[in-house]
């Protein structure tokens, strides 16, 4: 009886351990700006993508964002914009050789030579010579809409 007792408590703190050493990662994640993977899909070939909100709730919360995998341009991020209420369109291919950036904290980072860009798409760190390109996206009732063939900047 002692024993189980022991074994019992021995186990509540393995728990209480794990619950200390998540809730930690989990802090610094937030206060270091962790890496985001966002979900991400497959768009048809064609001059737009539709994203219905109702698939890809993440976008209705600020900074929420979605990874489209698109013919030709190859990764656009489509994330809402808190600031301005609207969505952006960015391209997730890297100024300096066309590596596929990912979401680094507010920005994007890429993994190939170390390039950095703001939540603006600006870069500011590594050999990445000019900023990512944006494309525009509009709002349609419950839908999203990227424009593949009007990119902005
Ligand atoms: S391709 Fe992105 S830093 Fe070189």
């Amino acid at each position: 009886m002692k024993l189980r007792h022991g074994r019992r408590a021995f186990l509540g703190k393995v728990a209480q351990g794990v619950d200390a050493c998540l809730a930690a990662a989990l802090g610094g994640c937030l206060l270091s700006g962790c890496r985001v993977i966002p979900r991400s899909f497959q768009a048809p070939a064609g001059d737009t993508v539709k994203i219905t909100l109702k698939n890809y709730p993440e976008l209705n919360r600020p900074g929420g964002i979605v990874k489209v995998l698109v013919p030709v341009f190859r990764v656009i991020y489509v994330r809402r914009n808190g600031r301005k209420d609207s969505f952006d369109g960015i391209s997730g291919v890297c100024t300096h050789q066309g590596g596929i950036v990912s979401p680094s904290g507010s920005g994007f980072r890429c993994p190939l030579h170390g390039s950095t860009y703001d939540g603006e798409g600006q870069n500011t760190g590594g050999p990445a010579p000019r900023p990512l390109k944006f494309f525009r996206v509009t709002a349609e009732g419950d839908d999203v809409i990227l424009h593949l063939k009007e990119k902005i900047g």
